[in-house]
């Protein structure tokens, strides 16, 4: 039985899992777990930022990020980034991943991550939420031949979860070009 909840915000509780991603600028890397792709063509992404996070101030700087999927056995270094300010702490050192310059973007990206985007802002949603949306075009694209989609991890309200069963489509191997 349906039933109207007078609470709202149990419409975002009710939502299934989103990507969890490394968003890097300049030096510094995050994690967001408020991400999604944008756009088919041109292949675009956006991502949603806290504008107290030092990521915040970096991106509207810089007008430029990278996405890096991790994989599930980085969980502690999802914990370290996603909790630990960059301001005055080198995350790359803490959580000993790798930075490694991106070709088309001046910010770093993540070694140790199968898939990494570099993308450059091509807009910022001005609106009066809890997150700021960068929406980023990606102009260069860096997957490990061995990557498997299955390995990247999902999250919502502090449940961390594997991508799930295929039940029906093609093997996500055959998808990628
Ligand atoms: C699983 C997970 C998901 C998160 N998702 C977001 C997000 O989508 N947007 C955001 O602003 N912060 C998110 N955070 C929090 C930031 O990653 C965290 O506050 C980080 O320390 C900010 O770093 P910075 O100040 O160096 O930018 C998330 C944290 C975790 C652990």
């Amino acid at each position: 039985m349906h039933r109207v909840h007078d609470n709202l915000f149990n419409g975002i509780i009710a939502l299934p899992s989103f990507p969890v991603v490394f968003v890097t600028v300049d030096r510094n890397i995050m994690v967001a777990a408020a991400f999604h792709f944008y756009s088919f063509c041109p292949p675009s992404v956006m991502v949603g930022i806290k504008p107290e996070k030092y990521t915040y101030e970096l991106i509207s700087k810089k007008k430029e990020f990278g996405i890096n999927i991790p994989t599930k056995d980085q969980l502690d270094k999802i914990h370290i980034c996603g909790s630990i300010s960059g301001r005055h702490e080198d995350k790359y050192k803490i959580a000993d991943l790798t930075p490694k310059k991106g070709n088309k973007i001046d910010s770093y990206i993540i070694e140790e991550c199968p898939v990494s985007l570099e993308c450059k802002v091509v807009h910022q949603i001005e609106y009066e939420g809890s997150h700021k949306w960068f929406i980023g075009e990606i102009k260069e694209v860096h997957i490990d031949d061995e990557y498997v989609r299955d390995s990247a991890l999902m999250f919502w309200l502090g449940q961390f979860r594997t991508v799930g069963e295929v039940i029906e489509g093609a093997s996500n191997s055959e998808l990628l070009r």
